[in-house]
């Protein structure tokens, strides 16, 4: 198997929403299995990822309320954590490890807020009371064949695609001034990739400011997924730091509060 690096991954990964409809093989599910075996969830967070067969056999498919949106897949993969301070950001932390591990392994992958029915979910993966199901994902083999709802209502792709400028979502300072990459110094590389995240709706919006060598994350506004959109940001950002090279750590400060934003957590240069 060829190792791809994080930041490939990060910039191969898309939202794949159809599927060939051939069930994942046995050498996928042992390495999918396997890697969940090895994660461990940052901030705390109490996380169990449950795969979900999506039909036994083909002529007795599951409910599980996907259906128009994902075509074709027989596996997901769902997130499954109990609630508590950055829970949903370490859930989500852990999730995109995974998801960019499935990446590597050339499967598609699609983020899933809506889009599937919580209940069929929940009844799959035996929900406890304290434990909360908000997202899960199809894994599988990616379709060439274009789903009527990304054609016409994810709609122009493209758009569902694009990112803000660098300058858009980082910041020097305080939200007043763009950062560049060239004032970004050794963050231009991890702050790139945290550009290039998936948010759900392609909001984007986690915003970062640079303080010294300290870099303070906030979300632009709060809706049902921005604790895992930040989540998902702070994977990129934290993976890209491991793997070249860059120390720190996250922790919760009492950084600067900015104005129509939720501070989330800081990144420490060690
Ligand atoms: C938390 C979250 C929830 C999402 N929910 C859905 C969904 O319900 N249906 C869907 O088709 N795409 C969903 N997406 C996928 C986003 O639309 C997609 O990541 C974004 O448009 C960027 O496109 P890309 O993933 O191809 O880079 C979700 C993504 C995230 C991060």
């Amino acid at each position: 198997m060829k190792y791809m690096s994080i930041i490939e991954t990060i910039r191969q990964r898309r939202s794949v929403r159809s599927y060939t409809g051939e069930a994942l093989r046995s050498e996928h599910v042992a390495l999918i299995v396997d890697y969940i075996a090895g994660l461990e969830a940052p901030f705390g967070a109490n996380v169990r990822i449950q795969p979900v067969h999506a039909a036994i056999e083909d002529s007795n498919p599951i409910k599980l309320g996907t259906y128009g949106w994902i075509g074709g897949a027989k596996d997901y993969l769902a997130l499954i954590y109990e609630e508590a301070p950055l829970a949903e950001e370490g859930a989500a932390y852990l999730f995109e490890q995974l998801v960019l591990y499935c990446t590597g392994l050339g499967l598609g992958t699609c983020w899933l807020g809506g889009s599937f029915s919580r209940k069929d979910f929940g009844q799959q993966v035996k929900l406890k009371p304290d434990e909360k199901l908000k997202i899960v994902s199809p894994v599988g083999y990616a379709s060439d064949k274009k789903r009527f709802v990304e054609t016409y209502i994810v709609g122009a792709e493209k758009n569902h695609r694009t990112r803000k400028p660098f300058g858009a979502n980082f910041f020097y300072g305080d939200f007043s001034t763009p950062l560049t990459e060239a004032a970004a110094g050794i963050y231009a590389l991890p702050l790139e990739m945290v550009r290039l995240a998936p948010s759900a709706n392609n909001k984007q919006s986690w915003r970062v400011t640079l303080d010294g060598d300290s870099l303070h994350f906030y979300q632009t506004f709060s809706y049902g997924f921005s604790a895992i959109d930040i989540g998902i940001a702070l994977c990129h950002f934290g993976e890209t730091c491991r793997e070249t090279g860059i120390t720190g750590h996250f922790e919760t400060l009492d950084a600067p509060r900015e104005k129509d934003a939720t501070y989330t957590i800081s990144w420490i240069k060690d």
